[in-house]
């Protein structure tokens, strides 16, 4: 760069000292999480829930953890506002909004998600490589931390809002699943929603696929411990799919954007389903075109993931590499490209800002 082409010659100060300011932000949100991922790993939060005021030993050993660790994470947690502190009292506390969002079974809980900034920061050098060589990650390298960050994260949302808000959402399905058909869950992961399909609906048989093999045990061990008779996983790669029989219904949660091959996916389910049957992708739900998605926040966390996971895992197949940010317009032409003569699209629940519910009817 010459001295003339320095781009600080024709800015206004002031607007670099702006975005500066939005840059050291993110930053700064990016290490809020960090410390909210260590607090929740040792247990801290759920030390603090209602608890009310306490000192810094007094938290440290009720999670049984260090007291000057415990202080300095403390201080940071004060200073981002999400303990108070009194000094007098040299106490801390978690005000029950707070805990409400950081503790508990519910799905309000997302001091899980945290998590996933460490996960990805792994990758930082990988996906590095692969914006300059191209090419991609393979799902090994994300296991078996992936299987269980994946579970994690929709497990609760799952508890909380897959009858009522996902399968709800979409007129006739939970009829069919009480009427009993045959239904595949492609992807499925560590297969909870699979079996919680699958103690809701006991006239319906399950399958759930997975190329993951962590994954495909876990849902076996939790089918077991639900005394589940009517679910089986097999390990499947989903663009192969051709059961014995048709299937009167095939779910897809969050697996269809970062597949290697998600046409062939498609048209295979579009193959196995019966004359009347129902195929549904929660998946994520932004517009296809990028313009659309600014002032979306949804849409940085998607665009994120994807270049740390989605993209990369379908790229290093020598896949379609489609990304989070398929969209909707993609999604739709692609269904209906499978085959597919009706694709509705329906919202997810308020809770979900990330997915769209995409609906194919034989
Ligand atoms: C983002 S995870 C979603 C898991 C689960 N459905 C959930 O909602 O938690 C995507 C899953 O698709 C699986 N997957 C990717 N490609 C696959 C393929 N070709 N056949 C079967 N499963 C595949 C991955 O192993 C992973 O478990």
């Amino acid at each position: 760069m010459t001295p003339t082409d320095d781009p600080a010659n024709d800015v206004d100060p002031e607007s670099v000292s702006a975005f500066r300011q939005q840059l050291v932000g993110w930053y700064t949100g990016g290490r809020v999480t960090l410390l909210v991922d260590v607090g929740h790993r040792a247990g801290l939060f759920e030390a603090a829930a209602g608890a009310g005021s306490l000192t810094s030993a007094q938290l440290a050993q009720r999670a049984n953890a260090s007291e000057r660790h415990v202080r300095e994470w403390l201080a940071g947690m004060v200073t981002a506002g999400i303990f108070t502190y009194d000094a007098g009292s040299s106490t801390y506390a978690l005000p029950a909004s707070h805990a409400v969002a950081l503790t508990g079974d519910r799905a309000s809980n997302i001091a899980y998600s945290a998590a996933g900034l460490a996960l990805h920061a792994a990758h930082v050098p990988a996906v590095t490589r692969t914006m300059i060589e191209g090419g991609g990650i393979p799902y090994a390298d994300y296991r078996p931390a992936f299987t269980t960050f994946m579970d994690q994260l929709m497990r609760r949302s799952y508890d909380e809002s897959l009858l009522d808000g996902f399968i709800g959402s979409v007129p006739g399905l939970s009829e069919l699943l009480a009427e009993g058909v045959r239904v595949a869950d492609l992807g499925c992961g560590t297969g909870h929603t699979t079996n919680l399909l699958a103690r809701a609906f006991p006239a319906s048989t399950f399958v759930g696929y997975d190329i993951s093999q962590d994954a495909l045990d876990a849902g076996r061990d939790e089918a077991t411990s639900w005394n589940l008779d009517n679910v089986t996983f097999m390990p499947t790669d989903v663009a192969q799919l051709a059961p014995d029989e048709p299937l009167g219904v095939i779910v897809a949660f969050d697996a269809i954007h970062d597949q290697a091959r998600p046409a062939d996916v498609l048209a295979a389910a579009r193959r196995s389903l019966s004359p009347h049957g129902l195929f549904v992708a929660v998946d994520t739900g932004l517009s296809s075109n990028l313009e659309d998605n600014i002032g979306k926040p949804i849409a940085i966390a998607l665009y994120n993931f994807s270049l740390f996971h989605c993209m990369q895992v379908s790229l290093a197949e020598g896949g379609a590499g489609l990304g989070a940010g398929w969209g909707r317009q993609l999604a739709t032409q692609m269904l209906r490209d499978a085959g597919f003569d009706a694709v509705t699209i329906y919202e997810t629940p308020p809770n979900d800002p990330m997915n769209a519910i995409y609906v194919g009817r034989a």
